[in-house]
């Protein structure tokens, strides 16, 4: 494993992965379907979930990945379970994928620099729920979602890697989300993969990756190549 710097090479076992659910689960069968190829550098060593009746549950039983639940009747006391099941897995590190509460602040600082989100909107915009709905009130012309190393405040923290997608002039809520969620399905992965292969590294609170290349790349929306923006001549 090679997490923060610590070089890592092919002989390395695995990174393994604990991932925390609340629902659907969707970012949850990304990793799993990443993991699925032995050249990926993590693997899912346990699913928690705070809620029985969560769908991801039913994503870790046909991948059989173990799996629990885990009550929460105080954050503390959930902190204090979620903790010693990922210690008893061996767990390397913590991926928040649709996780629906807040954590422990204890949890937090425990799992510091080796926990990370997922979050539907272009971090540090639109932090909270309703990240997509956010983005629609302000009529912003792009949106996406971000991978950050968690902080105790909600959804800051150092940022790995974002993707961007075009708001469009019909999108709701429901269409909009959609679009996020194809890319969080792309991007998360992606971001385990620099983590599990020791290239990131924390400085002055914003991460640096070894051997990135940005894409020489810009997007306008409304973009000039849309016939009625070209002009109506
Ligand atoms: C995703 O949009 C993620 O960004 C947010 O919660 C949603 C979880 O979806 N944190 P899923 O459970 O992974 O399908």
């Amino acid at each position: 494993m090679g997490v923060l710097g610590l070089t890592a090479n092919c002989e390395d076992a695995a990174m393994r992965l604990g991932v925390l659910i609340s629902g659907r689960g969707s970012n949850l069968q990304a990793l799993i379907e990443a993991c699925a190829d032995p050249a990926y550098p993590a693997e899912i060593a346990l699913v928690i979930s705070d809620r029985p009746d969560a769908a991801g549950l039913t994503r870790a039983a046909v991948a059989r990945i173990p799996a629990v639940t885990i009550p929460h009747p105080s954050r503390a006391e959930f902190a204090a379970a979620a903790d010693a099941q990922l210690r008893a897995a061996q767990v390397d590190f913590v991926c928040l994928a649709g996780f629906m509460r807040l954590l422990d602040t204890a949890l937090v600082g425990a799992w510091r620099d080796q926990m990370v989100n997922i979050h539907p909107s272009l971090l540090p915009a639109f932090p909270g729920l309703h990240a997509q709905r956010q983005a629609l009130a302000a009529g912003v012309r792009f949106a996406g979602c971000t991978v950050h190393f968690v902080r105790p405040e909600v959804d800051t923290g150092p940022i790995i890697a974002q993707a961007v997608v075009p708001v469009h002039p019909k999108d709701d809520e429901e269409r909009l989300s959609m679009r996020i969620l194809a890319a969080e399905h792309r991007l998360y992965p992606l971001a385990v993969r620099l983590i599990a292969e020791g290239r990131t590294r924390i400085t002055d609170g914003k991460v640096e990756i070894d051997g990135w290349q940005a894409p020489e790349f810009a997007a306008l929306n409304p973009s000039p190549s849309d016939p009625l923006v070209r002009g109506r001549g």
